[in-house]
């Protein structure tokens, strides 16, 4: 589904990935780990088409269309889709409708929708009613993130630390309800969907059921391998000696 050949991305005239390199098949969940500062939410934000992240070599190809020059509406409507680290405010657009645009589909049935939605989330009907992201807890601005992805419903679904600050509970539920999104709770031959995600913490790990983990050091991947042994690896030994360990 999506694949990154030799990757270079300049931000503010600062290179900060170098000669990267991904390949997410259809049906496949992706972890990415890496050190604070070390380029993954650059990786995220140049897959997306952000603008100001410069690709000054390599591409990306995603469903087989060379996206590298694509603007960013044109890689949504291809499907893709991301939840961000630091989302910004919205003043005036209330989450409510942002949600029902999401959809996209006939007001009479929608209502119903958005509602049913935000239930699963464990999201409260007045919280609808306010401005994106205006004045939300980090914990509320993560369930609003997987709300609007809910509702986008895309093929390739990026998550950026969909899980920092956000309490055990809601850990648990924001944890399932990516596996689903993701089609995790389908057999592997069934599934359609991609995702990438990243997570400085092991408690999401269970409910991803990931294929890989990668490991980012300073905008490069340093090593990849099986999601339960990088992430052992990680948590007892740091990332230094984790990525040592598997060049050995
Ligand atoms: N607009 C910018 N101007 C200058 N430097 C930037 C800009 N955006 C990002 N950087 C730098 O690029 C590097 C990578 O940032 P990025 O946000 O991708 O890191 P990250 O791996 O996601 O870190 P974290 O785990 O803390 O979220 C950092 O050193 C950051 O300061
Ligand atoms: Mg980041």
């Amino acid at each position: 589904m999506l694949q990154i050949k030799d990757l270079t991305v300049e931000v503010n005239g600062k290179e900060i990935l170098r000669d990267l390199t991904l390949n997410i098949e259809s049906g496949e969940v992706h972890v990415l780990f890496g050190p604070n500062g070390c380029g993954k939410t650059t990786l995220l934000m140049t897959i997306l088409g952000y603008p100001g992240y410069k690709v000054k070599k390599g591409c990306i190809i995603f469903k087989e269309i060379d996206i590298t020059h694509l603007p960013t509406n044109e890689r949504v409507k291809l499907g893709m889709g991301m939840s961000f680290q630091h989302p910004p405010e919205i003043r005036g657009v209330k989450l409510g409708d942002m949600v029902k645009i999401t959809l996209g589909k006939e007001k009479r049935e929608v209502d119903k929708e958005v509602i049913a939605l935000a239930r699963r989330l464990n999201i409260s009907t007045d919280f609808l009613s306010r401005d994106v992201n205006l004045g939300f807890s980090g914990g509320e601005v993560k369930k609003s993130e997987i709300l609007q992805i809910l509702a986008q419903s895309p093929e390739f679904i990026m998550f950026d630390e969909p899980d920092s600050g956000v309490d055990i509970e809601n850990i648990e539920l924001i944890g399932k309800i990516i596996s689903e999104l993701l089609d995790r709770n389908k057999m592997p031959s069934k599934r359609d969907r991609a995702g990438l995600v990243i997570t400085h913490s092991g408690s999401i790990m269970q409910h991803l059921k990931a294929d890989r983990a990668h490991v980012m050091i300073d905008g490069q991947m340093a090593c990849s391998g099986m999601p339960y042994e990088i992430t052992k690896n990680i948590m007892k030994n740091g990332f230094e000696k984790c990525v040592e360990s598997c060049k050995n």
